[in-house]
């Protein structure tokens, strides 16, 4: 099996100001473990340029949380993968239930997104995960499929190489009410089973990371299980002490 390197990354969703950009980005910097795990925060557009400031010489990553599906152009409100690449952006979160079910994003926005963001040379976490009502009605495996199905077809398997997927049961967001181990384990493995279908290698290397309700007291457990490569983190990656005891509990 391929060593894949663990990645925690703090989804802050829409939150900060400047000043607990500041304060969150300063504390980050000084206590960010050495333990061989990639961290990454993905910040609103308009903290982008002072987090990129705060982060530049450090060893801490920085994403986005979506972006235009477009090219620099006639698209008001948008901003492309080429601002963000300016920006010192090397990462963008695509696809994450917010923007799909709240926002209304569908599979199909999701898979051109992701393709354009991979065209323009951007790393992607690819967010995947069933409702309650999806999984109480044992549809989980079936919505997953359709999800990455979607992209599959949209963008071909290539777009996969060196991508990230994040498993994130949408009952589990700032709920919460966390995934247990196994559950997150079984679910990863069938996403990786499902592009391995198409090509083993990148199924290989692929890290699919757990999102919903990670905490310092259950990261551990969930991170230890074999198909868990890391962590999407919302509510806790805001809090210093938090998102650096997540980042520890890895390896
Ligand atoms: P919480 O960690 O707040 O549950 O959010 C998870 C998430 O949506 C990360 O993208």
């Amino acid at each position: 099996m391929t060593d894949r390197q663990p990645l925690v990354a703090g989804n802050w969703k829409m939150n900060g100001s400047r000043a607990s950009v500041r304060s969150l980005l300063d504390g980050l910097c000084r206590g960010v473990p050495e333990n061989g795990v990639e961290v990454l925060v993905c910040a609103p557009f308009i903290h982008i340029p002072l987090a990129a400031e705060l982060l530049a010489g450090s060893a801490i990553g920085l994403g986005a949380q979506t972006v235009s599906e477009y090219g620099n152009g006639a698209y008001t409100g948008e901003i492309s993968t080429d601002m963000l690449k300016d920006y010192g952006c090397g990462y963008v979160i695509i696809g994450h239930s917010e923007r799909r079910h709240i926002l209304g994003e569908t599979n199909e926005t999701v898979a051109r997104k992701f393709r354009h963001a991979r065209d323009s040379g951007l790393q992607v976490i690819l967010c995947l995960g069933e409702r309650l009502e999806e999984r109480e009605a044992g549809m989980t495996e079936q919505v997953l499929s359709e999800q990455l199905d979607a992209v599959i077809a949209a963008a071909g398997m290539e777009c996969f190489s060196g991508a990230v997927i994040a498993y994130e049961p949408v009952w589990a967001i700032g709920t919460g009410r966390t995934a247990t181990p196994e559950q997150a384990q079984a679910a990863h493995s069938f996403i990786r089973l499902q592009v391995a279908r198409h090509d083993d290698r990148i199924a290989d290397g692929l890290r699919i990371l757990y999102g919903g309700s990670v905490k310092a007291d259950n990261a551990a457990g969930l991170f230890a299980m074999a198909d868990v490569d890391g962590g999407l983190i919302g509510g806790a990656s805001l809090k210093v002490d938090d998102f650096l005891a997540i980042c520890q509990s890895i390896g």
